[in-house]
């Protein structure tokens, strides 16, 4: 590892399911706060087990879903794209993201007004490549934008399983030539495009896609998910990858799990710009 892992949390103090805009969302089930705390402090604790520095952004009443920080925006070396939210219930936390970056060392940017665009949930880099899910929360010409305003080739995948509302519950890089996959949230062009383009594509079950096996960070070379993975579990321990399985149920039942919880300031591991310009430069 090139750099110390930094990664963006925003403590669950006011995370609840107050909304439903995914199908794994329902009110009347709602989510146990004192589970929910302890296993965001588990895997906080776990990130910074694996040498990762955890920065906070402060949570904020009448925002539950801003513990999602994946979504706040997306890094590219100094500069931090900030995020245009589909539903109206997630917008107020776009100020409070921006603001975030812009006093902690980045250059912020927007897509252009009109545009739907959920950050690192959506857009992920697997080598040089940003890998782009479209349809449900992104539209395909806001990564088309930013591919543009990076100077980096984007993919566009079109998600097709409303369960797997953004790229990374369903595809997760883990290096520049690894990655995981569900195919069925693909269409077929989409999965011709990663099988072409991701050298060694393991493929999730949908017994554990459901459980957001691929909703996974990466640390070097250890992968931090929900547990109820078992076959992954060893199709990456064949790969030199270890494993750090954590109950993550309470956040699964707003449609998220250790990635979505996440977002890595210096680079997700997979991405080929983070080894050309180490972290902190
Ligand atoms: N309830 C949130 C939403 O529907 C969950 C976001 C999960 N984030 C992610 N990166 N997949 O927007």
């Amino acid at each position: 590892m090139l750099s110390t892992p930094r990664v963006l949390m925003c403590p669950p103090t006011y995370y609840g399911i107050e909304y439903e805009i995914n199908p794994w969302m329902d009110r009347r089930v709602g989510s146990d706060p004192a589970r929910s705390r302890a296993q965001w402090e588990a895997l906080r604790a776990t990130l910074v087990d694996l040498g990762a520095t955890i920065e906070l952004i402060e949570p904020v009443r009448g925002l539950p879903d801003l513990v999602f920080t994946a979504n706040a925006g997306l890094v590219h070396r100094d500069l931090f794209i900030g995020s245009r939210f589909r539903f109206g219930v997630r917008q107020g936390e776009s100020p409070h993201f921006e603001k975030w970056a812009s006093t902690h060392g980045f250059r912020v940017l927007l897509p252009p007004e009109g545009l739907h665009f959920e950050g690192a949930g959506d857009a992920l880099f697997c080598g040089e490549t940003l890998f782009a899910g479209y349809r449900f929360r992104s539209d395909a010409r806001s990564h088309q934008w930013v591919g543009d305003t990076i100077g980096v080739e984007v993919l566009p995948l079109e998600l097709v399983d409303p369960r797997f509302y953004h790229l990374d519950t369903c595809f997760c890089p883990l290096n520049a030539e690894t990655a995981l996959y569900y195919p069925g949230a693909f269409d077929d062009y989409g999965r011709s495009v990663l099988a072409d383009r991701v050298r060694d594509l393991v493929e999730v079950s949908a017994e554990e896609a459901v459980t957001f096996t691929c909703n996974a960070v990466v640390v070097g070379r250890t992968v931090v998910l929900n547990e109820a993975a078992p076959k992954v579990a060893r199709e990456l321990a064949d790969r030199g990858f270890a494993t750090r399985p954590l109950p993550l149920g309470e956040f699964i039942k707003a449609g998220g799990s250790a990635k979505c919880l996440t977002l890595r300031l210096d680079g997700e591991e997979a991405a080929d710009w983070k080894r050309a310009t180490p972290a902190g430069s």
